[in-house]
């Protein structure tokens, strides 16, 4: 049977580092700063948007929230990053997507000042991440990556198959993992033969978002599985990408859903906030 990666565990105690670091840092006199931006009524999206600033909260890194309507314009949406861009109390912003369909996001993306993107979506980090010299880094996939070292898995020579190419997870943990010296096979919608490809996994990344779509006879004897996706079946089950009780009897490793990669995502925000606040302590930005 396979090991649980208990992400829930691994978030903790990151965090708990994070409240120190945070602690002794606003003792310095720089208390770091995120500014969350929400646009519209989306339902998921106001539950992350709260369970960030409780994490915030509950680390001591300040968090300003600014919750629009949606009907807000793009151009007063631009204003408002121009505003935190130059706001000394903040160290990293976040908007919440998905916006509006009447909002460019990538003109939006474009607008946060590289240095407080603490999403790591503007085309800049991209670009670092892309040549091996990552600034910030996208929270879900860092967290993937922090879970993987955190369980001891190193990824030299390893055969890494990503499923999905979202922007958000796939490309960037597929680069990430690139980085850590595996090699990546990344799948999407419209692989000719998933299966078959998953089949040569050591280490198997599913960010797909749909419900148990990779089964479990295509894991191999041992590999680790780390299941991004978050699919809501029913009024109140959540399931991930893969069969996750059939997995169990291949995988040597793998993240349940809930309780695996969730929780870190927000803890890399976190991370990543207090990141860009001690660069702004060592410098006179
Ligand atoms: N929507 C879904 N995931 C994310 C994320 O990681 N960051 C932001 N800003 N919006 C999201």
């Amino acid at each position: 049977m396979a090991r649980i990666i208990d992400g829930k565990a691994i978030a903790a105690e990151i965090r708990k580092e994070i409240a120190k670091e945070t602690e002794a840092l606003t003792a310095q006199g720089t208390t770091p700063g995120l500014a969350v931006v929400l646009v519209g009524e989306d339902p998921a999206s106001r539950v992350y948007v709260s369970m960030k600033e409780k994490a915030c909260a509950e680390t001591g890194i300040f968090s300003d929230e600014y919750k629009l309507s949606a009907e807000t314009s793009e151009s007063e949406l631009l204003k408002l990053i121009d505003k935190l861009n130059s706001d000394k109390r903040i160290d990293g912003i976040l908007v919440q997507l998905p916006l509006p369909d009447h909002i460019d996001e990538s003109k939006v993306l474009e607008a946060i000042s590289p240095a407080k993107d603490v999403d790591g979506f503007h085309p800049y980090n991209v670009g670092r991440l892309a040549t091996g010299n990552p600034l910030f880094q996208p929270c879900t996939p860092y967290g993937v990556m922090k879970m993987l070292e955190n369980t001891g898995i190193d990824l030299t020579g390893k055969e890494v198959v990503v499923v999905g190419r979202s922007n958000i997870v796939g490309k960037p943990v597929a680069l990430m993992c690139l980085a850590q010296h595996a090699t990546v096979t990344l799948c999407h919608s419209r692989t000719a033969d998933l299966a078959e490809k998953v089949r040569q996994a050591d280490v198997l990344i599913a960010a797909v978002g749909r419900a148990e779509m990779i089964k479990g006879d295509w894991i191999k004897q041992g590999a680790v599985v780390i299941d991004v996706g978050v699919n809501r079946v029913g009024e109140k089950k959540l399931v991930g990408d893969v069969e996750f009780a059939a997995a169990c009897e291949r995988a040597s490793a793998i993240t349940p859903v809930p309780g695996g990669v969730g929780p870190m995502t927000i803890t890399m925000l976190l991370y990543n906030t207090l990141e860009s606040a001690k660069r702004r302590a060592g410098s006179s930005r």
